[in-house]
C-alpha cells in the first residue's frame, strides 16, 4: 500500500504519457509551447506498463488514469491500455484528453479495455475556442466526444475552466448542452499551475460564482447520499436529476484531506501531489536494473513525503517548477 504520514492511502494513479500538447490553452502554456522532454527521457511503453503492474500488484492501486499533456499524442497509447487491462487485478482505466483525434481512436481504446474518458472543453463557441486554445479545432473535440459516447466510454465527463471576460458567461449554456448530450459536466477552478505563472486569485472564477451563474437557469440540489470522498468534484442534481453537474473547487474548497492520488510524470518521477515541490526518480531505478520490490519500496518511501495539502493558502506558497501539462493534471 502507498500510505502517507497523514494516514491517507493512494489507490488512484495518474500517469502522464507525454508533456506535449496540440492545443495551447492560454491558462496552461504559451503560444510557442514549452521545451518538451527529449524522447530518451520519456519512459518507454514497457517501462510504463511495468510501473503500472507494480502499482497494481504490489501497492494497492485500483484506478489508473492516463493524462498528458495530451495522451492521444502518445503513439503506443492503445497498446499501453490493452496491456494494463490485462493485469491482475485489473485496474479501472480512464483517460483525460482534449479530445483532438478521439473520434478516430475511441473505439480502439474501448476495445483495448479503456473504461471511460474525461474531455476538456471550455466553450461551445468555435471563435472563443480558437481564442482560448489558439487552435481552430472545436469541431474535432465535439466529434471526439460523440465518438467516445458511442463507443461506451461512459460516463463521458467534460471538464471546463472558466476565464473572466472570455467564457465565464457560458456556464448555463454549457450545462444545457451537456445535459442534452448525456455528458457529465464539471467546472474547474483555475489553479496556479500555468507555465507562464500568470494565475491570480482575483482573476479566478470561483465555485461560488459558477454555482450562482448556473442557478440563474437551473435548480441545483446537492446529490443525496453522494459523499464527495476522495473525488475532487462536488456534484449537484440538475433540475431534480438524473443529470448532474460537478464543481472542482481545488482553490476555495480543497479536498486534500481525502486525497487518494499518486502521480507519475512522463519521465518517470513520482509526484505525491499536483503541488509537490519535490519528486522521486523511478526511471533511474528502472534503468539501473532494480527489482520490482526495490521499485515498490522506493515508491512507498516517496509517498511518505506527501504533504498535508496543496499549500495554496500559505502566504509563502510557491508554484511547482513543472507546469500542469508536464505533471499530468
Ligand atoms: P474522475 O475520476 O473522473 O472524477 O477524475 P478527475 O476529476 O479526478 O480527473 P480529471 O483528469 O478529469 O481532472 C479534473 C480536474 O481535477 C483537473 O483540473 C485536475 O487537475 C484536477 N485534479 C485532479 N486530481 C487532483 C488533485 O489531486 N488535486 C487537485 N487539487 N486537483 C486535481
Ligand atoms: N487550473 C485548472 N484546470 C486546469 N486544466 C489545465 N490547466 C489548468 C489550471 N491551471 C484543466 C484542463 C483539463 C484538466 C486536466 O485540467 O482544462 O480539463
Ligand atoms: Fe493542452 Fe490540456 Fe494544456 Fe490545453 S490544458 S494546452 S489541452 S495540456
Amino acid at each position: 500500500m502507498l500510505i502517507d504520514t497523514y494516514g491517507r492511502t493512494a489507490t488512484d494513479l495518474r500517469v502522464s504519457l507525454t508533456d506535449r500538447c496540440n492545443l495551447r490553452c492560454t491558462y496552461c502554456m504559451p503560444e510557442e509551447g514549452l521545451s518538451w522532454l527529449a524522447k530518451p527521457d520519456l519512459l518507454t511503453d514497457d517501462e510504463i506498463v511495468r510501473l503500472v503492474r507494480i502499482a497494481v500488484t504490489d501497492l494497492g492501486v485500483t484506478e489508473v488514469r492516463f493524462t498528458g499533456g495530451e495522451p492521444l499524442l502518445r503513439p503506443g497509447l492503445v497498446s499501453i491500455v490493452e496491456r494494463c487491462a490485462a493485469l491482475a487485478p485489473r485496474p479501472r482505466l480512464s483517460l483525460t484528453t482534449n479530445g483532438i483525434g478521439l473520434a478516430r481512436t475511441a473505439q480502439a481504446l474501448a476495445d483495448a479495455g479503456l473504461d471511460r474518458v474525461n474531455v476538456s472543453l471550455d466553450t461551445l463557441r468555435p471563435d472563443v475556442f480558437a481564442d482560448l486554445t489558439r487552435r481552430k479545432r472545436h469541431q474535432d473535440v465535439l466529434d471526439g466526444l460523440a465518438a467516445a459516447h458511442a463507443a461506451g466510454l461512459t460516463p463521458v465527463k467534460v471538464n471546463a475552466v472558466l476565464m473572466p471576460g472570455r467564457n465565464d458567461d457560458e456556464a448555463p449554456d454549457l450545462l444545457a448542452w451537456a445535459v442534452e448530450n448525456g455528458y457529465e459536466l464539471r467546472f474547474i477552478e483555475q489553479m496556479p499551475l500555468d507555465a507562464q505563472h500568470g494565475w491570480r486569485r482575483e482573476g479566478m472564477i470561483t465555485a461560488e460564482a459558477i454555482l450562482a451563474s448556473l442557478r440563474t437557469r437551473f435548480t441545483l440540489t446537492p446529490e443525496a447520499g453522494d459523499e464527495r470522498g476522495s473525488a475532487p468534484a462536488e456534484r449537484w442534481l440538475v433540475d431534480g436529476g438524473p443529470a448532474r453537474v460537478g464543481v472542482i473547487a481545488s482553490v476555495t474548497r480543497p479536498f486534500c484531506a481525502a486525497c487518494d492520488r499518486t502521480r507519475l510524470t512522463a519521465d518517470g518521477q513520482v509526484r505525491t501531489c499536483l503541488f509537490a515541490t519535490e519528486e522521486s526518480d523511478l526511471r533511474g531505478a528502472l534503468r539501473s536494473g532494480a527489482a520490482d520490490q526495490e521499485i515498490a519500496a522506493a515508491w512507498r518511501t516517496a509517498m511518505r513525503g506527501k504533504k498535508a495539502g496543496s499549500g495554496l493558502d500559505d502566504p509563502a506558497f510557491l508554484q511547482p517548477a513543472r507546469p500542469m501539462s508536464a505533471i499530468g493534471g
